[in-house]
Order: structure tokens, then sequence, then C-alpha cells
């Protein structure tokens, strides 16, 4: 398909998943290029302002903001959804919007109330749904609470194979709110120029360098991948410069990244179903054992299940035994703003910001939601505590 037909066939498809308007999406090279498009039309009408939002992210969230001119400033977490809570500490008369992140694709029941506050305060909502593709949050009557949704087809997110894309979704809702601000949206994101041919190379040719550098061993890994990087014949998920707070032109998509979702994109609802399923499992097998705790109890299709240990050691004893046992095991977000910004200064943070971010991100592992049947017994089968005899012989004995 060429690049209209496939922007259209994939948009459709976002569509049909969210039971939203195809009109409504808009597809870029990567999430982090949408967001800072909304940023930047958000500084071109407001302009200089903050943006709440949470250290416990990605640095790629982050930038986006940055190099439109706005502040990022920093709500804590709730431990509990690994998402942004009490934004009203940060709140001050410069803000003009708030980015609501579903982390790990828990969304729960924490949107209404964030909602309610951006409403209040008259803040541009930017729901960050990166790691939840094509799932946002609703209110009780199945409308959209956020003025724009953020989508991503890239590296570690819910499609294993796609490495590229991402997606805004833009509210029409927004037109009445702010006619202004929408236009500017739209217009802006229509109008992406299309990647420079090395980057549109390096996109495809992503993961077949990727498989190779997977195959060496893991001290050589390392410096290939730095090399190709410095040779730019490599694309890396995120590039040393954007701990540096900077971030290129955003970009549209491309019939490549196009035609490679529309391969991959008709499977989400069957991998929905297994991260569904799976997520129910851990919660029902790792409730109530002394070593660690699952943070989210939800009954949501999670890209990875969060589980809370007492302290840093035991989490790296763990994840070390999971990692040896072949499981792809995710310490997200550590370090916070991940990978770790160069300068603290720079992204306006300090620790003193969140200290349940600060205190919990060393003792997060995030499980893998997407495995079959015998692999999830197999790490079960490592993470479950042992039944102790006595409570054998009390079951027995209740037979
Ligand atoms: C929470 C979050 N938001 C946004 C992004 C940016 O997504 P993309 O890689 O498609 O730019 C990421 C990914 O790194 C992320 O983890």
């Amino acid at each position: 398909m060429d690049q209209n037909q496939s922007n259209l066939a994939v948009r459709k498809l976002l569509a049909k998943y969210s039971h939203t308007d195809p009109d409504d999406w808009f597809l870029t090279f990567r999430a982090r290029f949408g967001m800072a498009t909304c940023f930047q039309a958000i500084y071109d009408i407001y302009g200089s302002g903050e943006v709440i939002t949470q250290p416990y992210t990605c640095i790629t969230a982050i930038n986006p903001i940055l190099v439109s001119n706005l502040k990022p400033v920093y709500a804590d977490i709730n431990p509990e959804t690994l998402s942004i809570n009490q934004p009203e500490k940060v709140y001050s008369s410069k803000t003009v919007a708030i980015v609501l992140q579903h982390t790990l694709g828990i969304i729960g029941d924490k949107s209404q109330k964030i909602a309610n506050f951006a409403k209040k305060h008259r803040l541009i909502l930017v729901e960050d749904s990166a790691h939840c593709l094509a799932r946002m949050a609703k209110d009780d009557s199945g409308n959209t609470l956020a003025d724009i949704s953020v989508h991503s087809f890239g590296v570690e997110k819910v499609l294993q194979y796609t490495k590229f894309g991402g997606a805004i979704y833009v509210n029409p809702s927004l037109k009445k709110k702010n006619a202004k601000l929408y236009e500017e949206i739209t217009s802006h994101l229509l109008n992406l120029p299309h990647p420079p041919l090395s980057l549109d190379l390096r996109s495809r040719t992503y993961r077949f360098q990727n498989g190779i550098l997977h195959r060496l061993p893991n001290s050589m890994m390392h410096d290939a991948r730095s090399l190709a990087y410095k040779a730019h014949i490599f694309e890396p998920a995120v590039a040393p410069y954007e701990q540096n707070a900077e971030q290129t032109q955003p970009f549209s998509s491309t019939k490549f990244i196009n035609n490679t979702i529309l391969k991959h994109l008709p499977t989400l609802p069957a991998i929905y179903k297994r991260r569904l399923k799976n997520t129910r499992l851990y919660n029902k097998k790792l409730a109530n054992n002394y070593d660690y705790k699952p943070l989210a109890n939800v009954e949501e299709p999670l890209l990875a299940y969060p589980i809370l240990f007492e302290d840093a050691a035991s989490a790296t004893k763990v994840y070390d035994v999971l990692t040896s046992s072949g499981f792809f095991i995710r310490r997200w977000y550590s370090p916070l703003l991940y990978p770790g910004p160069n300068s603290n200064r720079r992204y306006n943070y300090s620790p003193k910001m969140a200290p349940i971010a600060e205190e919990i991100h060393t003792r997060v592992l995030c499980l893998p939601t997407d495995l079959t049947p015998d692999k999830m017994d197999r790490i079960l089968a490592i993470l479950r505590p042992t039944e102790k005899p006595v409570e054998k012989i009390l079951k027995k004995q209740a037979k």
C-alpha cells in the first residue's frame, strides 16, 4: 500500500479498537514527535508555561515538553498505579497542561479525578497511552477524557515487532474547548515533514541490526551498538543526545512504518487477550506472599506486571535469577527519567520533588505479560513462594 492508503488503514484499525473516528488519529515517526508537535502548539497558543508530569517515566516523554520551551514540573506518583498523584501540590498559575501517564498500561480508576482537576484549572489534558496502545481513559458515558492521547508502536511497547511509529488521538471535543489550539495541533500533525532518507533507512534496518547485536556476547554488544550509532547506521530507541534534553525535529510516519504496523496491528486483540490472562494469573498467584508485593491489582492487559520488593538488593537478586532463566525483566523506570538525564538541572528535576518515586524505583521489577502458558508456569514456579508444610497439611485436611 502507498503512504496515504497505509496511513488510512492504520487509522481505521486504531479507531476500530478504540471506538473512535479514524479522522481524529494522526501518525508520526515516533510518539515523542507527536508529543513535541502538540506541546509546541500549546506553547504557540499559551506562551511559556508549566506542564505537570511525573519523573517515573522515559526521558523521551519529557524532552517534547522541554524542546517546546515549556517547563516540566513533577508530581510524585501513587505507588499503586505508578502514576501521577496530587497534581494540586505542584499546580501554579503558570500551569498550562498536565500529562496523565498510564504506566505499564495501568488505567484503573485514577483518571476521572485528574480530568476534573484539569477541567477546574482549564488545563490541556495529555494522556500518555504509550504502554496501552489504542486504550484510553473514558468517563462513565464512554467519552474519552483526554484532549490529546499519545500511543506508541516503539521498542518494548505493546506490539513486539513494529519498533517505530507513533499515533496521536486528538479529541474532537477540543474544537469546542479551544478551537485555535485544535487547529494548531491538527494542522501541524497533518503537515509533518517526511524523515530524511538516512533515518528512513535506519528504521528499515533496525530489526535486522538489533538481531545481530543481540547475538553478540554482552561484553561486545554495548560497544558494537555505540559504534554503529556513531557511524550513523543504527537508530537506538533512546539516543545519547536525548539524555541531554534534546530531540530532532518531528517527522511523519512512513510507508514502511505504516505497512509494518499493518502486518502486526490486527493481532492486537489476541495480544491483549494473552496479556489480560497473564495479568489475572499474576494477580491470583502472586498475592499474599512475604517477599514482594504486587503493585497494581487491576484486571487489564498490562504491558508488564509490577512487583515491589522490600529493598533494591532483593529486587536485584530476583532480577538476576529470572534473567538468567531466560526471562526478559524490565526495571522501569530505574533510573528515573529513564535511562537517566545527563543533568537533572536541565530537566528542572530534583529528587526532593518525588520522594515516593525516588524511594521505590530501584525496588520494582516488571514481569512479562506476553508469555506462553508453559513459560508462565515456569516464571510462577520461580516466583511463587513454596507452600509451607503446615499450610499443605491444613489444605489436605480441609479436603
Ligand atoms: C511513557 C512513555 N511515553 C512516551 C514514549 C515515547 O514513545 P516513542 O518511543 O514512540 O517515541 C515512551 C517510550 O519510550 C514511554 O515509555
